[in-house]
Order: structure tokens, then sequence, then C-alpha cells
């Protein structure tokens, strides 16, 4: 069985790399195909109380017979929970939906810096963390201003910041200033939500591997260090997308790869911007 890298968080835990993400994937579905990529050899999944499939992926890890420890579970607050009250009861309510008594990464899943309340919302979760029932704690959609507030205030640093990534918009500033502060840099949408599939300079690349364009973009990024949530609610594409372990890209193919970037690469919202609340 493949085993997947892991990173080393600055909380001393460790995360596997790849993982499988399920936005967009319906409550019933999810449990079938948490199954499908827990079978594949995945052994991380990425969820949100704001995808409504909670209980499906707690009923997929427990169908799966895969060890609950041995699953590293990520979920999200979600944006109408902003708050300390209000953040410490949607997490005991996500938890009750998973049907687990932890998650192994808790994110603030947008910092919705309009309505100011996400370093209270912060403070819940370092407790959470202390209560142990959030072993490591993050965010989400974070620009570098909220990161520092954050910090600055509690002095507490997000273990990781996931964040729109893919070949068309690789975050340098971002991630580099991840590394100055030991945060994680996770890659939401590494394929572009689908976008880049047919890309044609990502294909070359792919057939000079004799592998297909979502195995090289996931490839890349896990060459770059950055943890990576490919999703798919398809059987087949959940087994390739973690078939991944199998070929290195060589410096010329990274070096294409990394000039892909582009400022306006952006497909989803402005985190500065974005205010929707469900
Ligand atoms: N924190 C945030 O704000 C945030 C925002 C967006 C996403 N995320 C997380 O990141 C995860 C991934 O992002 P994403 O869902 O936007 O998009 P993505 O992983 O970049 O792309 C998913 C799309 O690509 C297709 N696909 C996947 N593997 C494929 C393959 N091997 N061949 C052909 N098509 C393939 C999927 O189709 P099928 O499903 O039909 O196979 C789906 O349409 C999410 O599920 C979620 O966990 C987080």
């Amino acid at each position: 069985m493949t085993s997947v890298p892991l990173l080393t968080l600055n909380d001393g835990l460790t995360a596997p790399q790849l993982g499988l993400g399920v936005w967009q994937v319906e409550g019933e579905k999810a449990a079938d195909i948490v199954q499908t990529a827990l079978d594949a050899g995945y052994r991380a999944v990425d969820t949100a109380a704001m995808y409504r499939n909670e209980p499906g992926v707690g009923e997929g890890i427990r169908r799966s017979g895969v060890a609950r420890e041995d699953v590293y579970l990520t979920t999200k607050l979600g944006n109408g929970d902003h708050g300390f009250d209000a953040a410490m009861k949607a997490f005991d309510a996500s938890l009750e939906r998973l049907g687990t008594d932890y998650v192994d990464l808790y994110l603030m899943h947008w910092p919705l810096p309009m309505f100011d309340n996400y370093v209270e919302t912060w403070k819940a979760m370092v407790q959470m963390q202390k209560d142990g029932k959030a072993r490591s704690i993050g965010v989400s959609n974070f620009e570098k201003e909220h990161l520092e507030r954050i910090i600055g205030e509690t002095g507490v640093v997000p273990a990781v910041n996931q964040i729109e990534l893919h070949p068309k918009f690789q975050q340098k500033a971002m991630r580099a200033y991840h590394q100055t502060h030991d945060i994680i840099t996770e890659s939401w949408s590494p394929l572009g939500s689908g976008r880049l599939i047919e890309d044609p300079g990502i294909s070359k690349i792919a057939e000079k591997h004799g592998k297909s364009v979502p195995q090289t973009i996931i490839r890349f990024l896990l060459q770059e260090g950055l943890m990576v949530i490919p999703k798919s609610a398809t059987p087949e594409r959940i087994r390739a997308n973690f078939d991944v372990f199998d070929f290195t890209l060589d410096e010329a193919d990274v070096e294409t790869l990394r000039k892909m970037d582009s400022a306006d690469g952006r497909n989803g919202p402005h985190p500065s911007e974005f205010d929707w609340k469900p």
C-alpha cells in the first residue's frame, strides 16, 4: 500500500500531503466516495460544515474499516458561526455530525473581515485545541493582514492556511510569508476546479511521463511541498489522483509549470471581499 508523505506542522503533529476534497459531493454520496478513497489508500479527507456532508464523511470512514486514528480528518467552521460562543457551539455540532470526538485539523473557512469577528473566532479555536478536540487548528482563505492580526492578538500561529492554489494561480507571495511563519500551505482547487484538465502546456509534460494532466498537477504541487486535496466524485478518478507516487517531474518540468502562474488566475472569490454566510 502506498504511503503518502507526511508534513510536520508547527504544533509538532504530522499531516498527509495528499487527501480527498469533498466539496460539492452530496450528503448521501459522500459516504461512498470517502469509502472508495480510503480503499484506494487515501488517509486524509477535507470537508466543511458548509459542504453539508459531514454525516456522510463520518459514515464513509466508519464503513471503510480504517481505524479513526489512521484517517486525517479536516473540517471547517462555517461562515455563519464566527464569534467565540458561536464557534464553540458549531464545532461541537460538526463533531456530532461526523460521529467523532475529535478532528485532526479544524479550519476557519473564511476570514470575513467586513464583520471583524475572526480574532474572537480564532480565540475559540485556540480553546478547542487546548480541549484536545481539535488536534491542530488553522485557517483558510486568510490574507497576510488577517494572519498578522490573529498572530499579533493571540500569539498562536495557525498550523495551516488552506488557499486557492493551482498552476495558474500559485500564490508565491503567500507561500513565502507562510514559510517565514512556519505555516503549511494547503492547496484548494488544485485542478482549478477542473478547468485545467485540458491545458495543452500541462498535457505535454503529462505525455512525457505517461501520466494524465490531473496526475501531473497533483505531482507538481506535492513536489512544491504543499498539502493537496483534489476532489473527485468518480471512483476511477479518485484512484487515478492517488497514483502519483511512481514518477518525478524533473527540473525543466517544474520550471515550465512554475511559469504558468498568473496574477489574475484566481477562480474563486477574493478573501477580503467574500462575505457570504449560509
Ligand atoms: N477552503 C475553501 O474555501 C475551499 C474552496 C474550494 C475548495 N476547497 C477544497 O478543495 C477541494 C478541491 O477543490 P475543488 O473541488 O474546487 O476542485 P479540484 O479538485 O481542483 O477539481 C475538481 C474537479 O475536477 C474533476 N476531476 C478530478 N479529478 C479528475 C481527473 N482525474 N480527471 C478528470 N477530471 C477530474 C472533478 O470531477 P468529478 O468530481 O466529476 O470527478 C471536479 O469537477 C474541495 O473539494 C474542497 O475540499 C476548499
